[in-house]
């Protein structure tokens, strides 16, 4: 079978007077001006509750987006169901067919869709268009394509045969149905945790994340038009707790594709732990937690490359990244330049509402995480170990902004320089430059977490030191470029220890997981 290469999708200027600027503010302000009302989708029903919650934008949080539709025990049960009767066609189906609706939903954001997306992730998700289009656009028409191309390639990877036997590997969906939860700060990641585990011919049970639902719906709706099934993607709303008990009571739960808290992740592996003797096979366990992503400059680092390290790495998407710089080491010897830098650049960086296109950070989820933002602002105003230089002010009156934020300390192990924050908010230590072996020692003892890294050096022996030194503290480790950005099909993405499982989205690997191969051996 010959199946288009895989592309990466262009990402648009928006330039103004762009024909792509005028349609992304004409689908912003038709969307700010409606109330939408989101059903579940569970088989071939759209189903209203009645018992719903509000969408607010997090920019303008009395603007009362829409409401969405909360699940009951029983609609979660019948969600289950519908995917496993689902499975019975969906599971038999020629992978070329799978292949190619996902591809046509895929181009189905890449035009028809793409401003509504954007739109909807802009004002629902507080994210600019510039962020909007590398995530909801780009991202995830990329996912969506190299799926394909790495699913072609499992299938035609064949053991060897001989005149007298014919082996054969069939790689087959899992035998149950997957359960996907998505987190709010990646449309993509919310799209592509149910259409990986999908196009492999799994069923699935899908809960978006609360501050996700408007772009949800436009994920589902694409991908009903592109020709998914009924029942092969059912979506839930509604209490995490009771939802996830209700999946993983089931006997036929057969894995988990999960994006989100560390602590809830490890709170589901425990579950499916106690109840493993209850299903018909050991449920696949994937998941992408927390960071508290790394930047460390050696003593020959180009100055400007880090400060660019720093502040796009620590400041893009608002910092809820779990990609995002949230600690600096920086030798002494550059921390007057560095800091110099650091204030042209961060004072240069302007906080307002998406449809500005001008502002290079919004404001940030939800109350919850704002407050916490600013409680440990608050707490670094007290420390005599911690100093802010940079930002340090928040305001909610109006939208959940948090000034981008630098703390210095001249504590290694400074709270903010070990607890993931999730927020435009970096806090730097400056190290003696004879000090640099024990600075990388120091970074990798002190990573709890190994999703993201940066290091900066002109220096090869340095720079081998460091990917050395650093090599289980990051699963995406950056060399003179920020830990952020990581594009599919070219740094696949993911990292181990409390970050998660590194079965590296939009990769070959984690296509593997959602597959349960069987090997049949004929003898002539
Ligand atoms: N994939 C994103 C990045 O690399 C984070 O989820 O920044």
């Amino acid at each position: 079978f010959h199946v288009p290469k895989a592309v990466n999708e262009p990402v648009k200027s928006y330039a103004p007077n762009s024909p792509e600027k005028a349609a992304v503010l004409a689908a912003y302000k038709k969307m700010w001006n409606e109330t939408i009302d989101v059903p579940m989708y569970i088989g071939s029903e759209q189903i209203k509750t009645g018992n719903t919650r509000t969408m607010s934008a997090p920019h303008d949080h009395q603007h009362i987006v829409g409401t969405y539709h909360l699940a009951e025990k029983s609609h979660v049960e019948k969600a289950i169901a519908s995917a496993l009767d689902a499975r019975k066609k969906w599971s038999q189906m020629p992978w070329e067919h799978r292949a190619a609706i996902f591809l046509k939903a895929a181009e189905l954001i890449a035009g028809p869709y793409r401003a509504r997306i954007n739109a909807a992730t802009m004002i629902a998700q507080s994210k600019t268009i510039f962020q909007a289009e590398i995530d909801a656009s780009c991202e995830l028409i990329d996912f969506l394509r190299y799926n394909v191309e790495f699913m072609t390639q499992i299938y035609q990877d064949q053991p060897t045969s001989n005149s007298d036997v014919w082996n054969k590997v069939e790689y087959r969906p899992l035998e149950g149905f997957v359960y996907a939860i998505t987190p709010f700060n990646f449309t993509a990641i919310a799209a592509n945790l149910p259409a990986s585990a999908a196009l492999m011919g799994n069923t699935v049970v899908w809960k978006p994340s609360d501050s996700q639902v408007f772009s949800a719906k436009i994920i589902i709706d694409v991908f009903r038009e592109a020709g998914v099934p009924d029942g092969v993607i059912n979506v839930v709303f509604g209490d995490p707790v009771m939802i996830t008990d209700t999946v993983l009571a089931s006997p036929d739960f057969a894995g988990v594709h999960y994006t989100g808290s560390t602590f809830v992740f490890k709170e589901i592996w425990k579950k499916i732990g106690t109840q493993i003797h209850s299903y018909k096979t050991y449920p696949r366990i994937v998941g992408e937690t927390g960071g508290k992503d790394f930047v460390v400059a050696h003593p020959s680092a180009n100055v400007k490359q880090v400060v660019t390290g720093i502040t796009r790495g620590a400041f893009e998407f608002q910092g809820q990244k779990c990609s995002a710089a949230s600690r600096a080491y920086i030798p002494q010897s550059l921390w007057p330049a560095v800091k110099e830098q650091l204030i042209i650049d961060v004072n240069s960086m302007k906080m307002g509402s998406p449809e500005d296109f001008s502002n290079f950070i919004t404001a940030v989820i939800h109350e919850g995480s704002f407050d916490k933002l600013a409680s440990y602002i608050d707490q670094a105003k007290k420390d005599a170990d911690a100093e802010i230089i940079l930002g340090g002010n928040y305001d909610k009156s109006k939208g959940y902004f948090i000034e981008p934020t630098v703390i210095v300390t001249t504590n290694p192990k400074y709270t903010t320089m070990e607890t993931e924050l999730f927020g435009p908010v970096i806090t730097i230590y400056v190290y003696e430059d004879a000090k640099w072996n024990q600075t990388l020692k120091l970074v990798d003892e002190t990573s709890e977490y190994a999703l993201t890294g940066a290091i900066f050096s002109q220096d090869r022996y340095a720079t081998i030191e460091a990917t050395k030194a650093l090599e289980n503290a990051a699963g995406n480790f950056y060399i003179n470029d920020k830990p952020t950005g990581a594009v599919v099909g070219m740094q696949p993405f993911g990292g181990a220890r409390a970050s998660g499982t590194n079965d590296k989205a939009g990769s070959m690997q984690n296509l593997l997981r959602w597959v349960s191969p069987r090997t049949i051996k004929e003898t002539f």
